[in-house]
């Protein structure tokens, strides 16, 4: 089966993780965690950056260092992995979802203005929703499949309408905006290590933080908010979210290999769209430069598409299925039109993507696409 989106580790992965359990410092008191994290501030050119166990876990806490409080509506993309809408859940608060673009499959940050113009009031530097009264605590920004959301619009409204926002890159490392990394546009980007995404550690995230300020306080409730000294005390409640040393390990290996990971992405995605010009990619602004992480088309045709890939040994994959219809957000709120979200899901297929691509494979599936078309 030539795999979705797969792994490569053919750098220094295994000459780090010898020297890791060598040196017996395989939590994260060891030194290796805050090597990675220097690495990816340089990286990303970002004040802050701490390394944590999950894209989940630097959502989440991206979120409480926004204050988000229980009873607070929270913004967020339609067209997202699960992840993005259950970190609002962890804080108590219910996610509203954003209207998705029919192109690009972001959040339409014009159909947002458009909603908040009729649905929200701004008292004291704070946003309510008018019908229920609830503050609108923040925004979070999802780039999907790799590809940058338009962040200088959502950048606009957090402004406007004092909505403190955070960027979901979890899949969009290396991903750029006029030259400057998406995820370091708003005050928080999180990213995830997870083992389909282009540089892993198996599992882990970064969170990329505007001030220093926020990145301490994010490494200490990410650290069970134990304050210093020989003692076990805790200001506050905290997480169990560090990344341990052996993670970084392969992160730090990983991260050497960040440039070359993305070229042949590049490659990649130039091959499959000058092959078969004719589908409809995913599209993107001309002043930014995807990293090509989930290669995705529109289709009417997909579950007939779907069946001939996976029955000629290509593992493609349908879309995220819209999230305002996920079992636990039925019902939730919806800022704009649902319609558009649930078209790309009927219509999205993910087609093999992984770095490590051999080109006779990218060839089986170009055709094998071509056979049925
Ligand atoms: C858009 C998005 N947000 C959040 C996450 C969660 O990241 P993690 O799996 O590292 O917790 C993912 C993971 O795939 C994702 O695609």
């Amino acid at each position: 089966m030539i795999p979705l989106s797969e792994p490569l580790f053919e750098g220094n992965e295994w000459k780090y993780l010898k020297a890791c359990l060598d040196s017996g410092w395989i939590s994260a008191a060891g030194p290796l965690t805050s090597q990675l994290e220097e690495r990816f501030s340089h990286l990303l050119k970002t004040e802050g950056m701490v390394a944590l166990a999950s894209g989940t876990a630097a959502l989440h806490l991206a979120l409480k260092a926004s204050h988000v409080q229980e009873g607070d509506l929270v913004l967020v993309s339609d067209y997202s992995f699960i992840a993005s809408a259950n970190v609002i859940r962890y804080c108590g608060a219910d996610p509203i979802f954003m209207e998705t673009h029919p192109e690009t499959w972001q959040a339409d940050p014009l159909a947002l203005s458009n909603w908040l113009d009729r649905h929200a009031s701004r008292q004291d530097n704070t946003c309510y929703h008018l019908e229920s009264g609830r503050k609108i605590a923040a925004m979070i920004v999802v780039h999907a499949y790799g590809f940058p959301a338009d962040v200088i619009a959502f950048a606009d409204i957090s402004n406007t309408w004092n909505i403190p926002w955070i960027e979901d890159a979890a899949g969009a490392i290396g991903s750029k905006i006029h030259d400057q990394e998406v995820g370091t546009f708003a005050p928080f980007g999180a990213y995830s290590l997870n083992g389909n995404k282009i540089l892993t550690a198996g599992g882990g995230g970064l969170l990329a933080c505007k001030s220093k300020h926020d990145e301490t306080y994010i490494r200490h409730i990410s650290r069970q908010a134990k304050t210093e000294g020989a003692h076990y005390i805790h200001d506050e409640a905290g997480y169990n979210y560090r990344l341990p040393d052996i993670m970084a390990a392969v992160a730090l290996a990983q991260s050497e290999r960040l440039e070359a990971f993305l070229s042949r992405k590049k490659e990649i995605a130039l091959q499959y769209r000058h092959s078969l010009p004719h589908l409809h990619w995913q599209k993107h602004g001309p002043e930014s430069a995807p990293n090509y992480w989930m290669l995705a088309f529109r289709t009417p045709q997909k579950t007939r598409i779907l069946h001939h890939l996976i029955e000629h040994g290509i593992q493609a994959k349908e879309g995220w299925y819209p999230l305002h219809l996920q079992p636990p957000y039925r019902g939730s709120l919806f800022a704009g039109n649902p319609a558009n979200t649930i078209d790309i899901y009927n219509q999205v297929v993910c087609l093999p993507s992984s770095v490590g691509l051999k080109a006779e494979e990218l060839e089986q599936v170009i055709s094998a696409i071509k056979e049925i078309e």
